[in-house]
C-alpha cells in the first residue's frame, strides 16, 4: 500500500522548490580590471602633512568588467574574465582575489612595464566617491590578447569599459561585438563615460551588434546630447542596439527594445553608505536574471537588488553575498519614489 507522504518530506520538497535556481551560464568579462583602494568617510584632503583617520579602508576588484565579474560569481554565475594587468603586485592581487571568488583568471594577460590599473576612491559621508585614476594596463588591452576560443563558447560577453581601452575604444570593439553576434554569444555593453569631443564614435561601431546597451542614463545622455529618457532611448535604438538599459541612480533604471517594449524599474530604498559599483552589480544582476531564463523584467528587478546590496557598504563588491541573499532582498525590500 501506498505510504501517505509525511510532513518531513513535504518540508523537504517545499525547500527544494524554493531554492533558487542557480544560473547555469557562462559568461566572459571583457574590458576594464582595476585594483580600487576606498577610505570612508572623507571630507577633505589634510592639511601640510597632516594625518586623518579614517573608520575604515579596503581593496576590492573593481572596474566595469572586473567589478560586475566579482558580483557575477557572487550570484553563481560561472566567469571568464578578460583583460589586461602589470606585472605587479596590485596585478597578483586582482588575480588572487578573483581566484578567490571562483573566477577563471587564464585569459587575463599580463603588460611588461606598465601598472596594474588602479583608482583612490576618498568617500565622503553621503557615500559619494569622487576618485584618482591611473588608466595603466587597460591602456594596453588589445585586439590581440582576447582568447578568441573560448569568447566564442560563452554564453554571453560583457563589453565593460569603454572610454578607459584606448586600444580597443571604437572599432576594435566592434569588432569584437560583431564576433559574438555572429557566434550566437549575447552582449551587454557597460562604459566609462569620460566627456570627450567624439563620445558616439567610440560607441558606435559596436551598438549594431549589442543586445542590451547598458550605460547610466547621464553617461547616455552625454554621448547623444539629448535630455529625456525616451528620446536617448530612441537614439540608441536607432543606432542599432538591439534594447538598452539605462541605469538612473536613485531613480531605478529603464529598457526600452526594438519591438517597442519599454519599462521603468524603481530602485530599491536602502541606507547608503557608497555607491561605488553599483552600475556594475546592475549589469551582474540583469545577466544573472537572463542566464536563469527570467524575462526582462525580473532580470531587472534583480540587477535593482544587486546593485541597491552594493550600495549599502563600502567597495564595489560589498553587499552582496549570494543568488538566495538577493533574491530574499527583492522580494521583500521597499522601492524608493521615481521623480523622471
Ligand atoms: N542611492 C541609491 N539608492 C538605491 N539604489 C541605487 C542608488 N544609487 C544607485 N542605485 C542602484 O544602482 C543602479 C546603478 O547605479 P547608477 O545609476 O549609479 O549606475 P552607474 O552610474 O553605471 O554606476 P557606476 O558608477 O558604478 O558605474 C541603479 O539603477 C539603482 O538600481
Ligand atoms: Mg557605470
Amino acid at each position: 500500500m501506498q505510504q501517505p507522504i509525511t510532513a518531513p518530506k513535504n518540508a523537504v520538497i517545499y525547500k527544494l522548490l524554493r531554492q533558487p535556481r542557480t544560473p547555469m551560464t557562462t559568461v566572459a568579462s571583457l574590458g576594464v580590471h582595476i585594483l580600487d583602494v576606498l577610505g570612508r568617510p572623507v571630507t577633505r584632503i589634510p592639511d601640510g602633512q597632516n594625518i586623518d583617520l579614517l573608520e575604515e579602508i579596503r581593496f576590492t576588484v573593481a572596474g566595469t568588467a572586473a567589478g560586475t565579474a566579482v558580483d557575477l560569481a557572487k550570484l553563481g554565475v560561472k566567469v571568464i574574465a578578460m583583460g589586461a594587468l602589470g606585472e605587479d603586485y596590485i596585478g597578483d592581487t586582482v588575480v588572487g582575489i578573483m581566484q578567490h571568488y571562483g573566477i577563471d583568471t587564464d585569459c587575463l594577460v599580463r603588460k611588461k612595464a606598465v601598472q596594474t590599473s588602479a583608482t583612490m576612491l576618498p568617500i565622503r559621508p553621503n557615500g559619494e566617491r569622487p576618485a584618482l585614476h591611473v588608466i595603466g594596463a587597460n591602456g594596453e588591452f588589445s585586439l590581440d590578447d582576447i582568447c578568441w576560443d573560448r569568447l566564442k563558447q560563452v554564453d554571453f560577453a560583457h563589453l565593460g569599459g569603454f572610454y578607459l581601452l584606448p586600444k580597443l575604444d571604437g572599432e576594435p570593439a566592434g569588432q569584437i561585438a560583431r564576433f559574438c553576434r555572429e557566434h550566437g554569444v549575447r552582449t551587454t555593453m557597460d562604459i566609462l563615460g569620460i566627456p570627450r569631443e567624439d563620445m558616439l564614435s567610440v560607441v558606435a561601431p559596436s551598438l549594431p551588434y549589442l543586445d542590451y546597451f547598458m550605460p547610466s542614463l547621464d553617461e547616455a545622455r552625454m554621448i547623444c546630447g539629448l535630455r529625456d529618457w525616451r528620446d536617448v532611448c530612441k537614439f540608441f535604438l536607432n543606432q542599432g542596439a538591439r534594447a538598452c538599459v539605462f541605469k538612473m541612480g536613485a531613480n531605478g533604471s529603464v529598457y526600452a527594445d526594438q519591438n517597442g517594449v519599454i519599462l521603468r524599474m524603481p530602485a530599491f530604498k536602502v541606507r547608503v553608505v557608497d555607491t561605488t559599483g553599483c552600475g556594475d552589480a546592475y549589469c551582474a544582476g540583469f545577466i544573472a536574471g537572463l542566464g536563469m531564463g527570467w524575462d526582462i523584467e525580473q532580470s531587472m528587478r534583480l540587477a535593482t537588488a544587486a546593485s541597491a546590496l552594493v550600495a549599502t557598504a563600502l567597495g564595489s563588491d560589498a553587499g552582496i553575498v549570494n543568488l538566495e541573499q538577493t533574491i530574499e532582498f527583492m522580494n521583500t525590500a521597499e522601492t524608493l519614489p521615481m521623480t523622471e
